[in-house]
């Protein structure tokens, strides 16, 4: 399995639940494992009871697991601040407060809180040599993965952006013969150097995301989630992505046979529709179904935690990581 593991899914289907299940199993079988959570509401502090910050921390009471929280909303604020930071040191102090503008804008675009969430993703994912296993209790969702196409759209914007400087830098030459002033700015340019550090920071995340990331899909047995996930499985098949399993979670557990109460013939209902549904997953949705897992009656942490990782058969063992290094 590669080191880095996503789970994805639509809101509420048990991402956070699976993730940590998971995690704990991968650290149970030895591998020191970061588990990565995004969500404010319920997250990996829940379900450990312990609070995590944007600093990985050692798990209470378990070796080998680190958890970390990200909160999304600030990276959204600190991805905005790096950012007019950067572009003021660049610009006349006359553009700057357009500059403000436009970026307070672009702050509440739709697209801000999952592009900063997904830069930090990558920037874990670059710094993780501490750990065997890092494990995202979510995945980039069809949005943040056109990023990805990124790189290639940056090489020709910098081919033309250097062409454009060369030109300009020659003329400049050409004005003061002698002079090494010139060259130094072609090569110093922090305009030029950003696009550059931009594409080598997608380049180094497509790679890996493609070579050294399994993608895992959390639904629960209703159409809506059905449907849903069919549109991620695409989402990340056109990013070149494939999704390595799906986990179907909440399932309606059975009644005893001897009971024949409402309750029960209630509980048999729901199985016989559930079990449809799992059928047609099987049969329509290339991905394979890799655990099914029951609704426990508590939330799901502490004892049920191990028990609900126990039903997640996905291998813990570690490939070492291919991609590039950066
Ligand atoms: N198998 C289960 N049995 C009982 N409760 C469950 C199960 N799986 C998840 N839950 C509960 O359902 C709720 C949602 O689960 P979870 O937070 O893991 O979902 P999520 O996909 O991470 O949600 P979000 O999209 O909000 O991040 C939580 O209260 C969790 O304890
Ligand atoms: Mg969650």
């Amino acid at each position: 399995m590669e080191p880095f593991v996503f789970f994805g899914g639509k809101g509420g289907v048990g991402k956070t639940t699976v993730s940590s299940s998971y995690a704990l199993k991968c650290a149970r079988d030895g591998h020191d494992t970061l588990v990565v959570s995004t969500d404010p509401a319920h997250s990996v502090g829940d379900v450990f009871d312990q609070s995590f910050g944007d600093e990985a921390t050692p798990v209470d009471g378990v070796e080998n697991l680190w958890a970390m929280q990200i909160d999304p909303d600030d990276e959204v604020t600190r991805h905005l601040n790096e950012l007019r930071q950067q572009l003021s040191e660049q610009v006349s102090t006359a553009m700057v407060s357009e500059i403000n503008r436009q970026l307070e804008m672009a702050h509440g675009t739709p697209g801000a809180y999952e592009a900063a969430l997904f830069d930090r993703f990558v920037e874990v994912m670059r710094n993780a040599e501490p750990y065997d296993r890092v494990v995202f209790d979510t995945s980039p969702t069809g949005s943040t993965l056109r990023l990805l196409g990124l790189p290639e759209l940056l090489e020709d914007w910098i081919d033309r952006l250097m062409q454009k400087r060369k030109v300009s830098i020659d003329l400049f030459e050409k004005a003061a013969v002698g002079n090494n002033e010139p060259r130094r700015v072609m090569e110093g340019d922090p305009v030029l150097a950003q696009l550059q550090e931009r594409k080598s920071f997608f380049e180094f995340a497509g790679e890996t995301l493609r070579s050294d990331a399994a993608f895992f899909l959390v639904f629960n047995p209703d159409e809506l989630s059905l449907n849903e996930t069919a549109r991620a499985i695409s989402d990340l098949e056109a990013s070149d992505l494939s999704v390595r399993g799906l986990i179907a979670n909440k399932l309606t557990p059975a009644p005893d046979d001897d009971e024949t109460g409402r309750g029960a013939q209630y509980l048999r209902d729901r199985i016989a529709t559930e079990s449809k549904r799992l059928t047609r997953v099987r049969e329509e949705f290339a991905p394979e179904l890799v655990a099914t897992i029951e609704t426990r009656t508590a939330e799901v942490k502490g004892d049920l935690l191990a028990a609900v990782a126990d039903e997640i058969e996905i291998d813990t063992t570690v490939d070492p990581p291919s991609a590039a290094e950066q």
